[in-house]
């Protein structure tokens, strides 16, 4: 029985990079019934709306997304894309994989990030505070963390370690300084993590030292865990240990649904010139799969994938080849025949 899946081109490379991935989708034989739906640019040039009701109403009747890059409306009436997402299906992790595709300065990197993602500081509760007559003479943002957030997201991130045969999960937070809401979030996982003793090693790290650590020697880290704006700043140096956006695919898991994107953006500077790379929107594929139960699938898209990228011969200019996207996803499909 075919899978039905929303799927949101997106803008500039967008469609370009979806249509490449639906291709070695059906390649790999997945059952897989695409729901065509707009959102940023392309939503408001159909519906004046950059993430219009038929989008969400599908996302909701399907559970299961994959979204190309987004351009955000510049302007005010405009909803925000990601937060209309979050707020509407509940996405709390961030789920962004790192590993090593072809050996640069770290060959063995295999990082999964699991980033809080609907607490913290991006919660959005900030204001201007007036002194004499100046009216934005301060600024304060506020930071909540919620024990249930706090439980939610570790335990995510045991439960991920146990299902993907990983061993370690690091906690990172900055409790020495943030007492209460960081001291919060670090009790939390402290108690999550006792009950995985013995199946799933636990560490803590303070996010400074965890930063230098990262450049030092990322291989030693698994699992890493952290809550919303630390995990924002982490997963894009994670992702540039092993080359890139260009190969950064993210996951978005809530309660009702689970959106997969690219992690890059709509590259205007590339856009409509069938140069870019779609690998990062074909590894979140890969993620999306993984979350249906088809694995052995993502498995085999994931290795013809790779296979192509460690050829060399058939590689985009983002990686310093001079292929189309044409020819780079005719060179993975041609591996999975
Ligand atoms: P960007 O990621 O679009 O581009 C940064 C650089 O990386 C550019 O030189 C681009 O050509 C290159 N690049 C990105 N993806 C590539 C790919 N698949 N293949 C080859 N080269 C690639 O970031 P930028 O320029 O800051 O943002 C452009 C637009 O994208 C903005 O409107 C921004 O709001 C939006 N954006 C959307 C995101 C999303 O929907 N998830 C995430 C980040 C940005």
């Amino acid at each position: 029985m075919s899978i039905p899946v929303t799927l949101i081109a997106g803008d500039g490379i967008g469609p370009s990079i979806a249509d490449a991935t639906v291709r070695i989708l059906a390649a790999a034989g997945a059952d897989i019934e695409w729901d065509r739906q707009v959102a940023g640019m392309a939503g408001i040039a159909r519906w004046n709306d950059p993430i219009p009701d038929a989008t969400l109403d599908s996302i909701k009747r399907t559970r299961l997304a994959l979204k190309g890059p987004l351009e955000t409306p510049v302007g005010e009436g405009f909803r925000s894309i990601n937060v209309a997402l979050r707020t509407t299906f509940d996405l709390y992790a961030n789920v962004r994989p790192a590993y090593t595709i072809i050996p640069g300065r770290f060959d063995k990197v295999d990082i999964v990030l699991v980033r809080e993602n609907t607490e913290g500081l991006y919660i959005g509760v900030e204001h201007y505070v007036r002194i004499g007559d100046d009216p934005k003479a301060a600024a304060e943002s506020v930071a909540i963390i919620t024990r249930l957030g706090s439980e939610r997201i570790v335990r995510y991130a045991f439960e991920y370690a146990l299902k993907n045969h990983r061993k370690k999960v690091t906690l990172v937070h900055k409790a020495n300084i943030l007492k209460f809401s960081q001291g919060l979030f670090l009790d939390v996982g402290r108690m999550v993590a006792r009950e995985y003793e013995g199946r799933i090693q636990f560490e803590e790290r303070i996010i400074d030292a965890m930063a230098m650590h990262l450049v030092m020697r990322p291989e030693q880290f698994d699992v890493v865990v952290t809550t919303n704006l630390f995990g924002d700043i982490l997963s894009d140096e994670i992702s540039g240990l092993v080359g890139g956006l260009g190969l950064a695919p993210g996951g978005n898991i809530g309660t009702t649904a689970a959106i997969f994107e690219a992690v890059h953006g709509t590259a205007p500077d590339i856009a409509g010139k069938n140069i870019a790379n779609p690998g990062a929107l074909v590894l979140a594929a890969c993620m999306m799969l993984d979350h249906i139960g088809d694995g052995e699938r993502a498995t085999r898209v994931r290795s013809a994938l790779e296979g192509t990228l460690r050829d060399g011969a058939t590689l985009t200019r983002d990686l310093g080849g001079t292929a189309s996207t044409d020819e780079f996803t005719n060179a993975v499909i041609a591996r999975l025949a």
